[in-house]
């Protein structure tokens, strides 16, 4: 844990400049669009230790997989979202010394990320080795309006001398990941230009041919300067000399433009890209930053959460929400959103389950309905690729196992235990079309897309259940739950609970679609060789003989089979000394022990809550909780949404502190390789669904609010079929402002409340409601 970081309310602030901070601020410094991000590598040349980081949204590379072991059924490659070409380099000279804030005497150091207006910032006076001293003021932002282009604007003010200073602003592609298989380098360079006062690369990934252009443009805010410019086969340069005087600011603004393949022929990338960077240059960086701030009040106005007397965990669910929307912005079905974002290289930028279970229901309550769609299209488009993996693992007839980890639909995840066993991930992927119409009541999401991915899942799983004798149930066998401190179990009751939830759920959709659209049913029915009868026979038959391992003395569903045969102990008898275990014990000894990385039964206790009364819940939760070491960052959330639930609220605040700060605080002391930006979104889960008891049953929008004693209040925004709804708790009262166009109806603590537009209710607050 490390805590450099001051409190703030909408900002996040570091002051005073630590080389030994430089790769997790890095981190949590980084910008995006949902088109491209960047970690918050310096404009000007740094050389100490740097992790570059620069991602295009979508644009990724099949770096051939390295394995000790090879097993049929392993993909032969891990997908990358690549580090792309540095667009943001600004060399700074000073009477001939580069400016290198590794190198030089720093003072004043504040670096600020404004996340209420989507731009990272930079204040500092260095005082170099040729005794020349300057102050530097640079801001940038990534225009979410306009994703192709970027903006910089970074000033120079000489504090001690008249002299000369050069800028030389670049673009390189003589980039590398770190985490290159066989340390190769992913792009070809195919063009460099420059011109005074402009440049362009052209880049083409290897094997794939994705191809970017990148072109800059710049302006001084003096006439008095010379211009130079000058390219090699992997750079682009200009540069600007000024004379400047003492106390005289010179202001450098950098235009980027940025166009991917993805969008565009390859034949007009890099004209698009000149006229991105010529238009952001026009109108200018004053005008463009009104333009950003203006973009993020309106996502602001849809996603905030504001907390009164807990600066804290206020700035810790800003920047949850802040990354989670720079990260995705829901308007390209190709696209998803990675468990590091444009943060790091981990993860590679592909998809996990992580989207479905824990974004999809913080997007479908602050975003318009769309971005989940969007969300929930991109897997149906992977789904003959989810076939074809089921196949390669000997299932027949149009089963579907999605894989654990994709980019284009394809599976890169390369470990048996969980490639082939991990295979919840489907339940999640089934969940999450439930979850969306639920929410929204766009049913007719089934006939269109939903039907076919619930069908194709539902076979899967009547294919990998088979009939124990021995038990005269059904089994699921050799699995890994959510909880990957266990491999290779049996009857898993999260992954049992979920396989016979699909096979219900699937069945439930056939009636829905034969109902809604006759015509549409059959196509399906016929394209896919249906056979009606047989199928969801044998789904009803496995749901109706499914084995739940279940302990009798303590009245509680188990993990998986063989649970308690483990010797039992509480993670709280662990010593400081060994957490987390996986950073201090050996794999073997992980997986013999009873320790739990992440919520699994719970998770299902989660997902299934309506199902439990609240002594069953309070039961698993007793025993669960103290077991569970939470070394995955997805696990507290959950915790933290049944803790509130059973009315014990001091755990439920600890384990959101953690989630909500877990970057900004590095509690994994990780923070340096990316940020954790799925689990963010568990994080909004803890304080919407945990504290606001936010529920949707039956077609309704139910609340439950308690508030934790710390805080004086917070309020949410929660969007449901199409109404907009604020919500205020207090320590007495709820107040919930409509911001909709129709009466909005609503259950709060089951009651119903009718709220007209742009009216309010306010409602005592019951805080021991579920003590
Ligand atoms: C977790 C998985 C998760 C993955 C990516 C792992 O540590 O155990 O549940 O999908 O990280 O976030």
């Amino acid at each position: 844990m490390r805590q450099y970081l001051k409190h703030d309310e909408w900002r996040i602030i570091e002051e005073g400049f630590n080389p030994d901070y430089q790769r997790a601020s890095e981190s949590i410094f980084s910008l995006g669009n949902g088109k491209m991000g960047q970690r918050a590598n310096f404009e000007e040349t740094y050389s100490g230790s740097t992790l570059q980081g620069s991602y295009i949204a979508g644009v990724y590379y099949p770096d051939k997989t390295r394995v000790g072991w090879w097993k049929n059924g392993y993909p032969e490659y891990f997908a990358k979202v690549l580090n792309s070409p540095n667009y943001i380099g600004i060399n700074v000279e000073i009477e001939g010394e580069q400016l290198d804030l590794f190198k030089c005497k720093t003072e004043g150091f504040v670096r600020t990320l404004d996340m209420q207006k989507g731009i990272l910032s930079r204040e500092f006076k260095a005082t170099l080795n040729n005794g020349k001293q300057v102050k530097v003021d640079a801001t940038r932002f990534l225009s979410m309006s306009e994703p192709e282009c970027a903006f910089i604007r970074y000033a120079v003010t000489p504090l001690n001398f008249t002299g000369q200073l050069a800028f030389e602003p670049y673009i390189d592609g003589d980039v590398e990941n770190e985490d290159s298989n066989y340390d190769e380098k992913f792009w070809n360079i195919l063009t460099t230009n420059s011109k005074n006062g402009e440049g362009e690369l052209l880049v083409q990934t290897k094997k794939l041919d994705f191809r970017v252009a990148y072109a800059m443009n710049w302006d001084i805010n003096t006439r008095n300067h010379k211009v130079s410019s000058s390219h090699n086969a992997a750079r682009t340069s200009n540069r600007v000399e000024v004379k400047a005087s003492e106390n005289e600011t010179i202001i450098f603004d950098k235009f980027i433009g940025v166009t991917s393949s993805l969008n565009h022929q390859n034949e007009q990338l890099i004209s698009k890209a000149q006229q991105r960077a010529l238009q952001a240059k026009t109108v200018g960086f004053d005008k463009m930053l009104k333009i950003q701030i203006n973009h993020w009040a309106t996502i602001w106005e849809h996603s905030d959460i504001k907390i009164e007397g807990d600066v804290a965990a206020q700035q810790g669910i800003r920047f949850n929400i802040f990354q989670l929307n720079q990260t995705y912005t829901g308007d390209d079905e190709r696209l998803n959103v990675g468990p590091k974002g444009f943060t790091g290289e981990k993860y590679g930028g592909t998809t996990y389950w992580d989207t479905e279970a824990y974004c999809i229901p913080f997007f479908l309550a602050t975003a318009p309905q769309h971005v989940t769609r969007n969300l929930l299209v991109y897997r149906y488009k992977h789904l003959q690729k989810a076939i074809e993996n089921a196949e390669k693992l000997g299932f027949t007839g149009g089963a579907a196992l999605y894989p654990m980890v994709t980019i284009n639909g394809e599976e890169c995840h390369n470990e048996w235990e969980i490639t082939f066993e991990e295979i919840h991930r489907n339940g999640a992927i089934a969940f999450a079309i439930y979850n969306y119409i639920r929410h929204t009541g766009d049913e007719k999401y089934l006939e269109e897309y939903g039907l076919e991915v619930l069908i194709a899942i539902a076979r899967f799983w009547a294919q990998r259940a088979n009939w124990s004798g021995e038990k005269q149930k059904y089994v699921i066998l050799g699995v890994t739950g959510p909880n990957e401190y266990e491999n290779n179990i049996n009857n898993n009751w999260y992954t049992n609970k979920m396989a016979v939830w699909c096979m219900t759920y699937a069945a439930k959709a056939l009636k829905i679609v034969e109902t809604m659209n006759p015509s549409r049913y059959q196509a399906i029915l016929e394209n896919i060789n249906f056979k009606y009868a047989e199928e969801t026979a044998k789904w009803a038959e496995i749901c109706e003989q499914m084995h739940f391992p279940f302990n009798k003395n303590l009245n509680i569903f188990m993990q998986q089979d063989g649970f308690m045969d483990k010797e039992q102990m509480m993670a709280d008898d662990l010593p400081a000394s060994t957490r987390p275990i996986n950073q201090h014990w050996s794999w073997d000894r992980i997986l013999r022990s009873c320790f739990i990385k992440q919520a699994d039964t719970l998770q299902g206790i989660y997902v299934f809550e309506d199902e439990f009364d609240t002594d069953t819940i309070r039961r698993h939760f007793d025993f669960y909780e103290p077991r569970t070491v939470h070394e995955s960052s997805l696990s507290p959330c959950v915790h933290v949404v049944l803790a509130a639930r059973l009315g014990k609220q001091d755990k439920a605040y600890d384990l959101y502190l953690r989630t909500s700060r877990l970057d900004l605080d590095d509690y994994n002391n990780e923070v340096h390789e990316g940020l954790h930006i799925t689990s963010m979104a568990g994080t909004w889960m803890s304080i919407v669904e945990g504290f606001g008891g936010k529920r949707v049953k039956d077609g309704k929008l139910h609340l439950n609010p308690i508030i934790p004693q710390q805080w004086k209040s917070y309020a949410f925004m929660v969007v449901f079929r199409g109404n907009y709804l604020e919500v205020k708790v207090s320590q007495d009262n709820i107040e919930i402002i409509s911001h909709a166009k129709n009466e909005a109806t609503l259950m709060v603590y089951n009651e119903k409340v009718t709220v007209k537009p742009s009216e309010s209710v306010t409602l005592s607050l019951k805080p021991t409601y579920y003590a």
